[in-house]
């Protein structure tokens, strides 16, 4: 395949392949040098090809949201998944025990005295038994058990013998995109410290609680400082967005310096018939709305700025005295937030320089069941 990134349709999503593989090196090897593991979420990036990537470079097993994302995960071959999100519906732990019986390593959390017994009941009628990790709410307030009634469900959890309790998941999504970096350090070890402590009566209670599985991006190298923690569930790191690249980091106050912009929506300048702007061929079908607003990085420094203009276009504009770019010009955006944004395509163009060089499907798109 040898086709010039500008000549794609768009609007599409392109990866810079060089940046992905930087990314996924450098979260790989500060997570390895503090000693923890690597489990990355895949409800980020939706490609079971880019899964695949993570575990051949280090990563101990993917995450997965929703039961249909880990059955699309199974079927691409991969076996070591966790299911973060909670499963309390029959049906639903049906096709998560089908899920387990092709990837016998699969685990599941769980935050709910109703999920662990449909989960145990169905895993009795089939003879089989599955990993589980106790959800503990660290403050997102989401999902995850109330720090009070943690350790009776930790109970409840051992009293059944389809069921083997490996450790605890403490996702503190609130956290994540505190723009200061000395405030989301505080408030993130702060929301660690009750499921740290949970974690350690579990593993004085239980042989088999050997995980505390945390973190998101925004706080990665400021959780692999506890002691305790032994792996991170990060997501966002590998594309990075917009939300992201907008908070500060350990070494910049007002900026995400760790990693870089892998992922770019692609989009043309399909009319210039207006004074002060143009109009571009992505909307909000093509761009998903949250936060930050959507960065023009290409061309460099042409000091665009995209703008909302409904569900089919953009509104480029120029912040100060340049030139707008003229009519089938394509532009490259940083996106607001990846994991929507990515999950409106099918497909990823992977890019080494502005060659395309692969195609990587988006094969989780859509399964959020
Ligand atoms: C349970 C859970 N773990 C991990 C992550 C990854 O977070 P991030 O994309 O900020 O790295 C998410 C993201 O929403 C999540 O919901």
């Amino acid at each position: 395949m040898s086709k010039n990134k500008y000549d794609l349709d768009t609007p599409c999503l392109v990866l810079d392949l060089d940046i992905l593989e930087s990314n996924l090196q450098s979260m790989q090897t500060t997570v390895g040098m503090a000693g923890k593991n690597l489990r990355p979420h895949a409800k980020t990036h939706k490609c079971s090809a880019l899964a695949k990537r993570q575990l051949a470079i280090g990563a101990i097993g993917v995450c997965a949201a929703k039961v249909s994302e880990a059955e699309t995960l199974v079927r691409e071959g991969i076996d070591r998944i966790l299911v973060t999100g909670p499963v309390v519906t029959q049906q639903k732990i049906a096709r998560l025990v089908d899920a387990l019986e092709a990837a016998p390593a699969m685990m599941v959390a769980v935050d709910s005295r109703k999920g662990v017994s449909l989960l145990a009941a169905a895993l009795h009628e089939r003879r089989m038994r599955m990993d589980v990790l106790l959800d503990l709410d660290a403050g997102l307030a989401r999902t995850g058990a109330q720090t009070a009634g943690a350790l009776d469900l930790a109970d409840f959890i051992l009293s059944h013998s389809e069921l083997r309790l490996r450790g605890i998941q403490a996702y503190a999504g609130q956290v994540q995109h505190i723009p200061s970096f000395d405030a989301r350090k505080r408030t993130s070890l702060q929301s660690l410290l009750s499921p740290t402590a949970i974690f350690r009566e579990l593993r004085n209670i239980a042989e088999s609680c050997t995980i505390f599985s945390a973190s998101g991006t925004g706080t990665f190298d400021i959780d692999i400082t506890i002691p305790e923690l032994t792996e991170l569930q990060v997501g966002s790191y590998a594309v990075m967005d917009a939300e992201y690249l907008a908070v500060g980091s350990a070494q910049d106050p007002e900026r995400f310096v760790s990693f870089a912009p892998a992922l770019r929506l692609l989009t043309t300048v399909v009319s210039a018939n207006q004074d002060g702007f143009v109009t571009v061929d992505a909307g909000l079908k093509s761009l998903y709305r949250d936060g930050a607003v959507p960065q023009i990085i290409s061309p460099e420094n042409s000091h665009l700025v995209y703008n909302w203009f409904g569900d089919e276009y953009g509104k480029v504009s120029c912040s100060g005295d340049f030139d707008l770019p003229a009519l089938g010009t394509v532009l490259e955006l940083v996106t607001s937030h990846c994991d929507p944004t990515i999950n409106l395509f099918d497909r990823f163009y992977l890019t080494s320089g502005s060659e395309v060089v692969d195609i990587w499907p988006i094969d989780l798109r859509g399964c959020s069941q």
